[in-house]
């Protein structure tokens, strides 16, 4: 059994990590200071201390709790908001990586699993896109999630610490945040349960590829639980428009849609699409959740949190 301390265990992807692993019997630790996480989310066999990622006080963290494993998922996670306050999305992603990576040197942790990000590629040269592409982010945002992984194979290098980095595509599902700047899933579902207006950015043609969070869920185990150092892109590996998309809600919530369109955003990306043979081969992981499945599971956690609330 595994000592598993998962930064950002309170939010969207890292709180169905935490359940995942309580499920299969570790014992579980979780950082979070509820920036964008729920108190409502954690799950309560886990030991949770509310906590900055980037405080000294860290330390007593891990000296406490002797993880082998760390799963760190915290983040600021808001493009916008990276472009808004450089300074503070670099101080929790970058800043706060490195505090983490100095505590697992201290205590010998063995392994970091690290969420990435599509965002660290920038402008696909082609798709799909493959752990190889240029890194060449076009957000702040992009850069702080890359910069940490060249921190983590250093750390790798010098003091033996095993890592597997795992860049995630548009990842969908329930818990995800509606408010400010979520996932388009989540925010056209919401727009959906309230009557709202859908506005789509550009003519719909866009192509996204959206991965189901149990499926990212069930990569993070996969690496929590192997020695393969490794760098691997989690999607689906096939993209769809944000008008097929569109269509696919109709069917699942059984409403009529009519969005509006608006003028693209500036930077927003034509086709994005990212190729996972890798972790397919290397990590024996595969997504298994359909994209109609994962939209209806998501759809129907949004429409009894709706119900309930009203
Ligand atoms: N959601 C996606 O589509 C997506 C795609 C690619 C990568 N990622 C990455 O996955 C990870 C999880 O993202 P998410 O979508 O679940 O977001 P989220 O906002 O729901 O989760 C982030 C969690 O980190 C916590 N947190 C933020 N700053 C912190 C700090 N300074 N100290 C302690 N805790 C802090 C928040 O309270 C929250 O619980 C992030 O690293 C993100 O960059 C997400």
């Amino acid at each position: 059994m595994l000592r598993v301390l998962v930064t950002g265990g309170a939010g969207f992807i890292g709180s169905h990590v935490v359940d995942s692993l309580v499920e299969s019997g570790q014992t579980v630790a979780i950082v979070d200071n509820l920036s964008t996480g729920y108190k409502e989310n954690i799950n309560k066999k886990a030991v949770f201390f509310e906590m900055d990622i980037t405080s000294i006080e860290l330390t007593n963290v891990f000296e406490v709790f002797r993880p082998d494993v760390v799963i760190h998922m915290a983040a600021q996670v808001n493009v916008n908001r990276s472009i808004i306050d450089p300074i503070k999305d670099q101080k929790i992603n970058i800043y706060g990586t490195v505090n983490i990576l100095e505590n697992c040197k201290k205590f010998a942790v063995k392994k970091i699993v690290y969420s990435s990000s599509a965002a660290v590629y920038g402008y696909p040269k082609s798709n799909p896109i493959g752990e190889c592409h240029d890194t060449e982010p076009i957000s702040f945002y992009g850069i702080s999630k890359m910069v940490p992984e060249n921190y983590i194979k250093t750390y790798s290098s010098l003091y033996n610490l095993k890592y597997t980095i795992l860049r995630y595509s548009n990842v969908y599902g329930p818990r995800q945040d509606f408010l400010g700047e979520g996932g388009v899933i989540s925010i056209f579902l919401n727009n959906i349960l309230r009557n709202e207006q859908i506005v789509v950015f550009g003519n719909g043609k866009q192509t996204r590829d959206f991965i189901y969070v149990h499926d990212v869920v069930s990569a993070n185990i996969i690496a929590a639980n192997n020695d393969i150092n490794g760098t691997f892109n989690i999607s689906t590996n096939s993209s769809i428009t944000i008008n097929q998309l569109l269509d696919i809600l109709e069917k699942v919530s059984n409403r009529k849609i009519s969005p509006i369109y608006k003028e693209a955003r500036k930077g927003d990306i034509e086709k994005s699409c990212l190729d996972n043979q890798n972790a397919k081969n290397s990590l024996k992981w595969s997504p298994k959740f359909e994209l109609e499945m994962g939209l209806q599971n998501t759809f129907d956690y949004y429409h009894s949190l709706f119900i309930n609330r009203k």
